[in-house]
Protein backbone atom coordinates (compact mmCIF):
# COMPACT_ATOMS: atom_id res chain seq x y z
CA UNK A 1 0.00 0.00 0.00
CA UNK A 2 1.31 3.30 -0.75
CA UNK A 3 3.23 5.31 2.29
CA UNK A 4 0.10 7.51 3.89
CA UNK A 5 -0.22 9.95 6.58
CA UNK A 6 2.47 12.19 5.49
CA UNK A 7 3.53 14.91 8.26
CA UNK A 8 2.85 17.23 5.23
CA UNK A 9 -1.08 18.96 6.20
CA UNK A 10 -0.72 22.49 4.27
CA UNK A 11 -3.39 22.92 2.13
CA UNK A 12 -3.57 23.26 -1.43
CA UNK A 13 -5.99 23.16 -3.07
CA UNK A 14 -9.55 23.49 -1.36
CA UNK A 15 -13.01 22.30 -2.76
CA UNK A 16 -16.46 23.53 -1.62
CA UNK A 17 -19.70 22.59 -2.42
CA UNK A 18 -19.28 22.37 -6.02
CA UNK A 19 -21.87 21.82 -8.69
CA UNK A 20 -21.93 21.59 -12.39
CA UNK A 21 -24.74 21.24 -14.47
CA UNK A 22 -25.58 20.73 -17.82
CA UNK A 23 -28.84 21.89 -19.30
CA UNK A 24 -29.90 19.23 -21.75
CA UNK A 25 -33.22 18.30 -23.94
CA UNK A 26 -34.10 15.04 -21.17
CA UNK A 27 -33.53 18.37 -18.13
CA UNK A 28 -30.69 18.97 -16.14
CA UNK A 29 -28.21 17.07 -15.53
CA UNK A 30 -26.88 17.02 -12.32
CA UNK A 31 -23.01 15.82 -13.39
CA UNK A 32 -21.61 17.41 -9.84
CA UNK A 33 -24.08 17.98 -7.53
CA UNK A 34 -22.18 19.44 -3.99
CA UNK A 35 -18.65 18.09 -3.80
CA UNK A 36 -16.29 19.14 -0.98
CA UNK A 37 -12.51 17.52 -0.86
CA UNK A 38 -8.75 19.34 -0.19
CA UNK A 39 -5.63 18.45 -1.32
CA UNK A 40 -2.38 18.54 0.65
CA UNK A 41 1.02 19.59 -1.17
CA UNK A 42 2.74 16.33 -2.11
CA UNK A 43 -0.37 13.79 -1.65
CA UNK A 44 -2.16 12.11 -4.15
CA UNK A 45 -6.31 11.77 -3.66
CA UNK A 46 -7.37 9.15 -6.03
CA UNK A 47 -10.94 9.71 -7.16
CA UNK A 48 -13.02 6.44 -8.05
CA UNK A 49 -16.01 5.36 -9.12
CA UNK A 50 -18.40 3.85 -11.90
CA UNK A 51 -18.26 5.09 -15.54
CA UNK A 52 -20.78 8.76 -15.63
CA UNK A 53 -20.67 9.43 -12.00
CA UNK A 54 -19.07 12.86 -12.78
CA UNK A 55 -15.25 11.99 -12.18
CA UNK A 56 -14.11 14.24 -15.57
CA UNK A 57 -16.74 16.82 -14.94
CA UNK A 58 -15.58 17.30 -11.55
CA UNK A 59 -11.90 18.15 -12.70
CA UNK A 60 -12.71 20.13 -15.83
CA UNK A 61 -14.51 22.21 -13.56
CA UNK A 62 -11.23 22.61 -11.59
CA UNK A 63 -9.48 23.81 -14.83
CA UNK A 64 -12.56 25.74 -15.44
CA UNK A 65 -13.21 24.42 -19.28
CA UNK A 66 -16.64 23.01 -18.83
CA UNK A 67 -18.32 23.62 -22.14
CA UNK A 68 -20.67 26.77 -21.56
CA UNK A 69 -23.39 26.10 -22.83
CA UNK A 70 -24.69 23.37 -21.85
CA UNK A 71 -22.19 23.03 -18.76
CA UNK A 72 -22.09 25.95 -15.98
CA UNK A 73 -21.06 25.85 -12.19
CA UNK A 74 -23.49 26.82 -10.40
CA UNK A 75 -21.87 27.25 -7.13
CA UNK A 76 -19.35 26.18 -5.05
CA UNK A 77 -15.50 27.41 -4.25
CA UNK A 78 -12.39 26.25 -6.13
CA UNK A 79 -9.44 27.57 -4.17
CA UNK A 80 -6.19 27.60 -5.09
CA UNK A 81 -3.12 29.46 -3.66
CA UNK A 82 -5.96 31.83 -1.94
CA UNK A 83 -7.78 32.27 -5.64
CA UNK A 84 -11.06 31.36 -5.98
CA UNK A 85 -11.19 29.98 -9.43
CA UNK A 86 -14.84 29.68 -10.06
CA UNK A 87 -14.40 33.85 -9.87
CA UNK A 88 -11.66 34.21 -11.97
CA UNK A 89 -11.45 35.77 -15.60
CA UNK A 90 -10.33 33.93 -18.30
CA UNK A 91 -7.43 36.06 -18.63
CA UNK A 92 -6.75 35.70 -14.93
CA UNK A 93 -7.47 31.74 -15.72
CA UNK A 94 -5.24 31.21 -18.49
CA UNK A 95 -2.19 32.68 -16.47
CA UNK A 96 -3.05 29.47 -13.97
CA UNK A 97 -3.71 26.73 -15.94
CA UNK A 98 -0.70 24.49 -16.57
CA UNK A 99 1.23 26.73 -14.51
CA UNK A 100 -0.55 26.47 -11.46
CA UNK A 101 -2.86 23.45 -12.34
CA UNK A 102 -2.46 21.12 -14.88
CA UNK A 103 -4.78 18.09 -16.50
CA UNK A 104 -3.59 15.37 -18.06
CA UNK A 105 -6.50 14.29 -20.12
CA UNK A 106 -8.19 10.43 -20.74
CA UNK A 107 -7.30 10.02 -23.77
CA UNK A 108 -3.54 10.79 -24.88
CA UNK A 109 -4.05 10.82 -28.81
CA UNK A 110 -7.00 13.61 -28.53
CA UNK A 111 -4.64 16.10 -26.34
CA UNK A 112 -1.66 16.15 -28.75
CA UNK A 113 -2.51 17.58 -32.23
CA UNK A 114 -1.28 15.23 -34.91
CA UNK A 115 -0.21 18.26 -37.60
CA UNK A 116 2.49 19.51 -35.00
CA UNK A 117 5.50 17.95 -34.01
CA UNK A 118 6.13 16.73 -30.27
CA UNK A 119 9.12 19.11 -29.82
CA UNK A 120 6.47 22.37 -31.14
CA UNK A 121 3.46 21.27 -28.90
CA UNK A 122 5.99 20.93 -25.59
CA UNK A 123 7.39 24.46 -26.47
CA UNK A 124 4.42 25.75 -27.00
CA UNK A 125 3.11 24.81 -23.65
CA UNK A 126 6.58 26.12 -22.22
CA UNK A 127 6.13 29.68 -24.12
CA UNK A 128 2.16 30.77 -22.72
CA UNK A 129 2.89 29.87 -18.96
CA UNK A 130 6.76 30.56 -18.41
CA UNK A 131 8.06 34.33 -18.86
CA UNK A 132 11.53 32.71 -20.21
CA UNK A 133 14.12 33.97 -22.85
CA UNK A 134 12.73 32.34 -26.84
CA UNK A 135 16.51 30.65 -27.12
CA UNK A 136 15.63 28.93 -23.78
CA UNK A 137 12.69 27.30 -24.35
CA UNK A 138 13.51 24.31 -26.60
CA UNK A 139 16.25 23.72 -24.13
CA UNK A 140 13.92 23.76 -21.57
CA UNK A 141 11.48 21.19 -23.75
CA UNK A 142 14.38 18.90 -23.92
CA UNK A 143 15.05 18.83 -20.19
CA UNK A 144 10.97 18.13 -19.66
CA UNK A 145 10.83 14.51 -22.37
CA UNK A 146 14.17 13.83 -21.24
CA UNK A 147 12.90 13.92 -17.33
CA UNK A 148 10.01 11.68 -18.64
CA UNK A 149 12.52 9.37 -20.45
CA UNK A 150 11.65 9.67 -23.77
CA UNK A 151 14.29 8.06 -25.14
CA UNK A 152 17.12 10.28 -28.00
CA UNK A 153 14.52 13.09 -26.92
CA UNK A 154 16.67 15.32 -28.99
CA UNK A 155 15.88 13.65 -32.40
CA UNK A 156 12.12 12.88 -30.83
CA UNK A 157 10.97 16.48 -30.87
CA UNK A 158 10.95 16.32 -34.74
CA UNK A 159 8.65 13.87 -34.71
CA UNK A 160 4.85 13.74 -35.18
CA UNK A 161 2.48 11.78 -32.66
CA UNK A 162 1.56 8.96 -34.85
CA UNK A 163 5.46 8.57 -35.07
CA UNK A 164 5.36 7.54 -31.88
CA UNK A 165 4.15 4.48 -29.65
CA UNK A 166 1.41 4.59 -27.21
CA UNK A 167 3.65 4.80 -24.10
CA UNK A 168 5.77 7.19 -25.94
CA UNK A 169 2.37 9.62 -26.39
CA UNK A 170 1.42 9.29 -22.91
CA UNK A 171 5.02 10.38 -21.75
CA UNK A 172 4.91 13.36 -24.10
CA UNK A 173 1.56 14.36 -22.79
CA UNK A 174 2.88 13.66 -19.49
CA UNK A 175 5.46 15.89 -19.71
CA UNK A 176 3.27 19.03 -21.29
CA UNK A 177 1.27 18.47 -17.88
CA UNK A 178 4.62 19.14 -15.82
CA UNK A 179 6.26 21.32 -18.21
CA UNK A 180 5.62 24.14 -16.00
CA UNK A 181 5.80 22.88 -12.67
CA UNK A 182 2.55 22.78 -11.75
CA UNK A 183 1.41 23.01 -8.02
CA UNK A 184 -1.78 20.19 -8.78
CA UNK A 185 -1.47 17.80 -11.52
CA UNK A 186 -4.97 15.77 -12.43
CA UNK A 187 -4.11 12.66 -14.15
CA UNK A 188 -8.19 11.72 -15.78
CA UNK A 189 -7.04 8.02 -16.18
CA UNK A 190 -4.17 8.22 -17.74
CA UNK A 191 -3.08 4.77 -18.26
CA UNK A 192 -6.12 2.86 -19.66
CA UNK A 193 -5.01 2.57 -23.08
CA UNK A 194 -1.17 1.14 -21.91
CA UNK A 195 -0.13 -2.10 -21.88
CA UNK A 196 0.33 -3.34 -17.67
CA UNK A 197 4.62 -3.07 -18.17
CA UNK A 198 4.38 0.41 -20.06
CA UNK A 199 1.66 1.30 -17.48
CA UNK A 200 3.57 0.67 -14.46
CA UNK A 201 6.48 2.82 -15.51
CA UNK A 202 4.07 5.36 -16.35
CA UNK A 203 2.94 5.40 -12.69
CA UNK A 204 6.59 5.55 -11.46
CA UNK A 205 7.45 8.40 -13.75
CA UNK A 206 4.56 10.32 -12.03
CA UNK A 207 5.70 9.33 -8.51
CA UNK A 208 9.11 10.18 -8.92
CA UNK A 209 8.50 13.39 -10.49
CA UNK A 210 5.99 13.96 -7.63
CA UNK A 211 8.52 13.63 -5.11
CA UNK A 212 11.21 15.82 -6.90
CA UNK A 213 8.85 19.13 -7.05
CA UNK A 214 6.53 17.89 -3.67
CA UNK A 215 3.63 18.17 -6.79
CA UNK A 216 0.16 16.90 -5.26
CA UNK A 217 -1.68 15.12 -7.59
CA UNK A 218 -5.26 13.85 -8.29
CA UNK A 219 -5.64 10.11 -9.90
CA UNK A 220 -8.61 9.33 -11.49
CA UNK A 221 -8.79 5.60 -12.44
CA UNK A 222 -10.61 2.65 -12.04
CA UNK A 223 -8.53 0.70 -10.88
CA UNK A 224 -8.40 -0.54 -6.96
CA UNK A 225 -4.67 -1.68 -7.68
CA UNK A 226 -3.61 1.66 -8.64
CA UNK A 227 -5.49 3.33 -5.80
CA UNK A 228 -3.59 1.35 -3.50
CA UNK A 229 0.05 1.29 -5.15
CA UNK A 230 -0.48 5.15 -6.00
CA UNK A 231 -2.74 7.33 -3.48
CA UNK A 232 -2.81 8.53 0.46
CA UNK A 233 -6.15 8.94 0.24
CA UNK A 234 -9.45 8.07 -1.83
CA UNK A 235 -12.78 9.78 -2.87
CA UNK A 236 -15.38 7.48 -3.65
CA UNK A 237 -17.65 9.09 -6.22
CA UNK A 238 -21.43 7.97 -7.16
CA UNK A 239 -24.26 9.80 -9.39
CA UNK A 240 -22.15 13.32 -8.85
CA UNK A 241 -21.54 13.11 -5.21
CA UNK A 242 -18.78 11.50 -3.14
CA UNK A 243 -20.51 9.08 -0.70
CA UNK A 244 -16.89 8.04 0.76
CA UNK A 245 -13.42 10.18 1.59
CA UNK A 246 -10.89 8.33 3.78
CA UNK A 247 -6.88 7.13 4.00
CA UNK A 248 -6.58 4.39 1.49
CA UNK A 249 -6.14 2.06 4.81
CA UNK A 250 -9.84 3.12 5.87
CA UNK A 251 -11.10 2.45 2.49
CA UNK A 252 -9.59 -0.61 1.90
CA UNK A 253 -9.46 -1.94 5.53
CA UNK A 254 -13.22 -0.57 6.20
CA UNK A 255 -15.13 0.55 3.51
CA UNK A 256 -18.90 2.15 4.86
CA UNK A 257 -20.39 2.89 2.42
CA UNK A 258 -22.44 0.29 1.03
CA UNK A 259 -21.26 1.63 -2.66
CA UNK A 260 -17.46 1.10 -1.61
CA UNK A 261 -18.09 -1.87 -0.36
CA UNK A 262 -19.65 -3.53 -3.32
CA UNK A 263 -16.49 -1.42 -5.46
CA UNK A 264 -14.43 -3.69 -3.68
CA UNK A 265 -15.91 -6.63 -3.80
CA UNK A 266 -15.88 -6.80 -7.52
CA UNK A 267 -12.38 -6.50 -7.96
CA UNK A 268 -10.81 -10.16 -8.68
CA UNK A 269 -8.46 -11.31 -6.30
CA UNK A 270 -5.42 -13.08 -7.67
CA UNK A 271 -5.78 -15.27 -4.15
CA UNK A 272 -9.64 -16.29 -4.29
CA UNK A 273 -10.78 -18.71 -6.40
CA UNK A 274 -14.26 -17.61 -7.88
CA UNK A 275 -16.88 -18.90 -10.50
CA UNK A 276 -18.39 -15.59 -11.02
CA UNK A 277 -17.27 -12.57 -10.24
CA UNK A 278 -19.03 -10.14 -8.05
CA UNK A 279 -20.71 -6.92 -10.13
CA UNK A 280 -23.24 -4.37 -8.92
CA UNK A 281 -26.50 -5.20 -9.87
CA UNK A 282 -28.52 -2.39 -11.52
CA UNK A 283 -27.85 1.07 -13.03
CA UNK A 284 -26.91 4.60 -11.36
CA UNK A 285 -29.78 6.66 -11.46
CA UNK A 286 -29.95 9.07 -14.49
CA UNK A 287 -28.19 12.02 -13.29
CA UNK A 288 -31.52 14.19 -15.11
CA UNK A 289 -33.44 12.69 -12.97
CA UNK A 290 -32.01 11.91 -9.32
CA UNK A 291 -34.41 9.91 -6.93
CA UNK A 292 -35.09 11.95 -3.85
CA UNK A 293 -33.30 10.58 -1.00
CA UNK A 294 -29.81 8.15 -1.19
CA UNK A 295 -29.04 7.70 -5.19
CA UNK A 296 -27.94 4.81 -4.16
CA UNK A 297 -30.74 3.10 -2.39
CA UNK A 298 -32.35 1.42 -5.27
CA UNK A 299 -28.92 -1.24 -5.77
CA UNK A 300 -28.05 -0.94 -2.08
CA UNK A 301 -28.22 -4.45 -0.01
CA UNK A 302 -29.19 -2.57 2.99
CA UNK A 303 -31.07 -0.07 2.38
CA UNK A 304 -34.18 0.90 5.11
CA UNK A 305 -37.11 3.53 4.36
CA UNK A 306 -35.77 6.60 5.19
CA UNK A 307 -33.07 5.83 2.29
CA UNK A 308 -35.72 6.90 0.09
CA UNK A 309 -37.06 10.20 1.98
CA UNK A 310 -33.81 12.04 2.44
CA UNK A 311 -30.30 12.21 1.40
CA UNK A 312 -27.70 11.31 4.10
CA UNK A 313 -25.51 13.66 5.70
CA UNK A 314 -21.27 12.58 5.90
CA UNK A 315 -20.97 10.67 8.91
CA UNK A 316 -17.45 10.30 10.59
CA UNK A 317 -16.09 7.26 10.84
CA UNK A 318 -13.20 7.64 12.37
CA UNK A 319 -10.37 10.85 12.05
CA UNK A 320 -10.20 11.77 8.15
CA UNK A 321 -12.40 8.95 7.40
CA UNK A 322 -15.85 10.15 6.01
CA UNK A 323 -19.24 8.47 4.49
CA UNK A 324 -22.98 9.33 3.47
CA UNK A 325 -25.20 6.56 4.65
CA UNK A 326 -28.15 6.73 6.68
CA UNK A 327 -26.43 3.55 8.28
CA UNK A 328 -23.92 5.17 9.97
CA UNK A 329 -26.27 8.19 11.47
N1 LIG B 1 -21.14 18.29 -22.53
C1 LIG B 1 -22.01 17.57 -21.83
N2 LIG B 1 -23.36 17.71 -22.02
C2 LIG B 1 -24.25 17.01 -21.31
N3 LIG B 1 -23.91 16.10 -20.37
C3 LIG B 1 -22.61 15.91 -20.13
C4 LIG B 1 -21.58 16.63 -20.84
N4 LIG B 1 -20.36 16.22 -20.40
C5 LIG B 1 -20.63 15.29 -19.45
N5 LIG B 1 -21.96 15.11 -19.29
C6 LIG B 1 -22.61 14.17 -18.36
O1 LIG B 1 -22.04 14.29 -17.08
C7 LIG B 1 -22.03 13.02 -16.44
C8 LIG B 1 -20.67 12.76 -15.85
O2 LIG B 1 -19.74 12.52 -16.91
P1 LIG B 1 -18.19 12.30 -16.66
O3 LIG B 1 -17.55 12.38 -17.99
O4 LIG B 1 -17.71 13.22 -15.60
O5 LIG B 1 -18.15 10.80 -16.12
P2 LIG B 1 -16.87 9.97 -15.62
O6 LIG B 1 -17.10 9.66 -14.18
O7 LIG B 1 -15.64 10.70 -15.97
O8 LIG B 1 -17.02 8.62 -16.47
P3 LIG B 1 -15.88 7.69 -17.17
O9 LIG B 1 -15.37 6.82 -16.07
O10 LIG B 1 -16.63 6.95 -18.19
O11 LIG B 1 -14.83 8.60 -17.73
C9 LIG B 1 -22.46 12.00 -17.48
O12 LIG B 1 -23.82 11.68 -17.22
C10 LIG B 1 -22.33 12.73 -18.78
O13 LIG B 1 -23.28 12.27 -19.70
MG1 LIG C 1 -14.06 10.37 -17.28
Amino acid sequence: MATETRINTETVLEVEDLRTYFRTRWGTVKAVDGISFDLRKGETLGIVGESGCGKSVTMLSLMRLIPTPPGRIVSGKIILDGDDLVQLSENELGKIRGSKIALIIQDPMTSLNPVFTIGDQVEEAIKIHQDIPKRSVMEHALQVLRKVNIPAAESRMKDYPHQMSGGMRQRVVGAIGISCQPKVLIADEPTTSLDVTIQAQYLKLLKDLQKDSDMSLIFITHDFGIVAKMCDRVAVMYAGRIVEHGSVRDIFNNPSHPYTAALLASVPKMDVDVDRLFSIEGQPPPLHNLPVGCSFADRCPVVMDKCREAYPNRSTVSDGHTAACWKLE
